[in-house]
């Protein structure tokens, strides 16, 4: 893998986005992007705070680099498309939430780490956190065109589900309890 390793990823998944068999494809690429993580340091280097910063989207896919601060937990929220994300470094905390009958509820978590690759389906809600003292540095891709989709965001306390924008998501950020 060379310093372009990200614009080949980028290049591969675009063309993959458009096939039928598009997360399986694009989860093998993605193990292969994050199997070697120093390769990634110059085209995707820490900046010391919370930042996504999107390398591609168009309405076949979208491709974001993310880097998550330790010490928030991050509020719940959904996508409305496929979704497959890989750890360059650091961990990321998922806790996973259904619908029920009153609304949204608590349903598992998982943690993955450098070198693992996640995918979740349209319905999927989430909400993620960096673990430890870490930052985490991870790439997620989207099957469509995130930012046309209506997304709703959900209240870390009460749950309420309202329409998702940067500002709310935010301010819904919390304090994370100190991990032993
Ligand atoms: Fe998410």
């Amino acid at each position: 893998m060379t310093s372009t390793a990200l614009a080949e990823f980028v290049a591969t998944c675009r063309e993959l986005a458009k096939t039928q068999d598009a997360v399986l494809t694009i989860r093998d690429a993605m193990e292969q992007l994050v199997a070697d993580p120093t390769k990634l340091d110059d085209e995707f280097p820490l900046t010391g705070t919370d930042s996504d910063v999107t390398l591609h989207e168009d309405e076949h896919i979208s491709i974001i680099t993310c880097e998550t601060m330790p010490g928030i937990n991050q509020p719940p929220h959904d996508h409305l498309l496929q979704v497959v994300i890989g750890i360059i470094d650091g961990a990321e905390v998922h806790r996973f939430f259904h619908r029920g009958p009153d609304g949204i509820e608590a349903a598992g978590g998982r943690t993955i780490a450098a070198g693992d690759v996640l995918s979740m389906q349209p319905e999927a809600i989430h909400a993620i956190a960096a673990q430890g003292p870490e930052t985490c540095r991870a790439v997620h891709v989207y099957l469509g065109s995130l930012s046309s989709v209506d997304r709703s965001l959900f209240h870390p306390e009460t749950f309420v589900e309202e329409p998702m924008t940067l500002e709310r998501y935010a301010e819904f950020g919390r304090p994370a309890p100190a991990r032993v």
